[in-house]
C-alpha cells in the first residue's frame, strides 16, 4: 500500500498554559492547555474570532507565544524556528505558485531543504499516489479544479514527512459536494500517514467527522475538550450544546424538582421525569430542587399521540430532508410562545404528514427523558457532569 514505508517518528504535542496577547491587549488565546498524543487528530472549533488560527500559528512557530510553553516530542520549542520544528501547514488559500507544475509545487520544499532529486521524486510520487493526483503532476494549478488544488497543497506538507501535520481551514473554500468528498479524504489520508493532525475548523460537522479530540474554543477560551462523543452527549456548558449538533440544541426555561423518588423536570407545562442514571449523577452531586434551562436536541424530541406527559404545538414550517424532516413549531399562547424545533424519522409521522406537515398542523410530542441536558441558568454550566 502506497505509504506503507512512511516513516514514523514519535510526535507528542503539549500546550501549557499557552497564551496570546496582541498588542490592542485583549487575549485571543487565553491559558490552553492540551496533551496531544502521538498520531492523535486534534480538533480546533469554534466561531470566527475564538483564537483558533492564533493557537495553531503559535504551533507552527509562525506567531510569537505570549505566555505558557509549547513542547514538541518534549522539547521546549518556543524560541525554536518554524523551520526546525519538523512541522507542515496547509493554509484555507492553496498558496501555489502558478508557474510552477505540480510535481514541482510539491517537491519545492524538499528543493529548498538540499534533498537529493531521486528522493524528491519518489516522495512526491508516493505522496501524488496517496491523494490521487499522479495524472496531474505535469499540470499548472491553474489547470485543476479548487478540490485537485487544495489536494495538490496537501500533497506538498505531507513530502517533508512532518512530525506534525497543521491544517487552517483547508476546506472552506470548496463547495459544500466537494468539501465532503475531500473530508473523506483527509480520513484516508490520515490512515495512511502516520501522523499527529492538528486542524482547524470553525464547521462542527468537520470537528465531528474528522477528531479524535475536539477542542471547542470561544472568546480565546478553551470550552471543552473530548472525543465527539463526549462533547456530544454530555456538553460541559450551554455554548458547546448549542455549537455542536444541527439543528441547533431547543433550550427552555424550566424547573427541576427533587423527590424523595428520583428528580422530575417541569417544563412548558408537562412534567419530563429524569431517568434514574442521570438522578444518580444529579444526586451524587446533591443537587436540590432549582431553576434550570433545560437542553433537548430536535432528534431527541418523538410525536406521540395520547401520551400522559405530550405537549401540544403547532407546525409553522416543515422541512423535508428526506428520510427526516426537520419541524419548527410553537408551544403555547402568543404572548408567551415557545419555539420547538424538531428533527423526526418521516416513517415516524402520520402518513397523511410524510410530504411535508402543513402549517397550522397540531402535533403533541414529548422529551426522550434519557437524552435531555441541564445547565444552571447563571453559570451556563452542566449540571451532569
Ligand atoms: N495580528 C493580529 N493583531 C491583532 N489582533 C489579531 C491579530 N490576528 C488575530 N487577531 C485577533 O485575535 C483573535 C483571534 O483571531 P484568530 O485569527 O485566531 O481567530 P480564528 O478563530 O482563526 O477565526 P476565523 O474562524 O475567522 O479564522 C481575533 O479577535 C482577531 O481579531
Ligand atoms: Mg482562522
Amino acid at each position: 500500500m502506497a505509504g506503507a514505508l512512511w516513516p514514523t517518528p514519535m510526535s507528542t504535542v503539549n500546550l501549557k498554559n499557552i497564551c496570546k496577547i496582541y498588542e490592542n491587549n485583549v487575549p485571543a488565546v487565553n491559558d490552553f492547555n492540551l496533551d496531544i498524543e502521538d498520531k492523535e487528530f486534534i480538533v480546533l472549533v469554534g466561531p470566527s474570532g475564538c483564537g483558533k488560527s492564533t493557537t495553531l500559528r503559535m504551533v507552527a512557530g509562525l506567531e510569537d507565544i505570549s505566555k505558557g510553553e509549547l513542547y514538541i516530542d518534549g522539547r521546549l520549542v518556543n524560541n525554536v524556528e518554524p523551520k526546525d520544528r519538523d512541522i507542515s501547514m496547509v493554509f484555507q488559500s492553496y498558496a501555489l505558485y502558478p508557474h510552477m507544475t505540480v510535481r514541482e509545487n510539491m517537491g519545492f520544499p524538499l528543493k529548498l531543504r538540499k534533498v537529493d532529486k531521486a528522493e524528491i521524486a519518489r516522495r512526491v510520487q508516493e505522496a501524488a499516489e496517496i491523494l490521487s493526483i499522479t495524472q496531474y503532476l505535469d499540470r499548472k494549478p491553474k489547470a485543476l479544479s479548487g478540490g485537485q488544488r487544495q489536494r495538490v497543497a496537501i500533497g506538498r506538507a505531507i513530502v517533508r514527512e512532518p512530525k506534525v501535520l497543521l491544517m487552517d481551514e483547508p476546506l472552506s473554500n470548496l463547495d459544500a459536494k466537494l468539501r465532503n468528498e475531500m473530508r473523506a479524504e483527509i480520513i484516508k489520508l490520515r490512515q495512511r500517514i502516520n501522523t499527529t493532525f492538528i486542524y482547524v475548523t470553525h464547521d462542527q460537522t468537520e470537528a465531528m467527522t474528522l477528531g479524535d479530540r475536539i477542542a471547542i474554543m470561544k472568546d480565546g477560551v478553551v470550552q471543552q475538550i473530548g472525543t465527539p462523543q463526549q462533547v456530544f452527549n454530555t456538553p460541559a456548558n450551554l455554548f458547546v450544546a448549542s455549537f455542536i449538533g444541527t439543528p441547533q440544541m431547543n433550550f427552555f426555561k424550566a424547573r427541576l424538582e427533587k423527590a424523595d423518588t428520583g428528580y422530575q423536570v417541569e417544563c412548558l407545562g408537562a412534567v419530563v421525569p429524569v431517568g434514574t442514571e442521570m438522578a444518580g449523577t444529579l444526586a451524587s452531586k446533591g443537587q436540590t430542587s432549582a431553576d434550570v434551562t433545560l437542553g433537548v436536541r430536535p432528534e431527541h424530541i418523538s410525536i406521540h399521540t395520547g401520551a400522559g406527559n405530550a405537549i401540544s404545538s403547532t407546525v409553522e414550517v416543515s422541512e423535508l430532508m428526506g428520510s427526516e424532516i426537520y419541524l419548527h413549531t410553537v408551544v403555547g399562547e402568543s404572548s408567551e410562545q415557545q419555539e420547538v424545533v424538531m428533527r423526526i424519522q418521516t416513517t415516524d409521522l402520520p402518513v397523511e404528514y410524510r410530504s411535508g406537515v402543513p402549517y397550522g398542523a397540531k402535533l403533541e410530542f414529548t422529551f426522550c427523558n434519557q437524552m435531555i441536558h441541564l445547565f444552571d441558568p447563571a453559570t451556563e454550566r452542566s449540571l451532569l457532569c
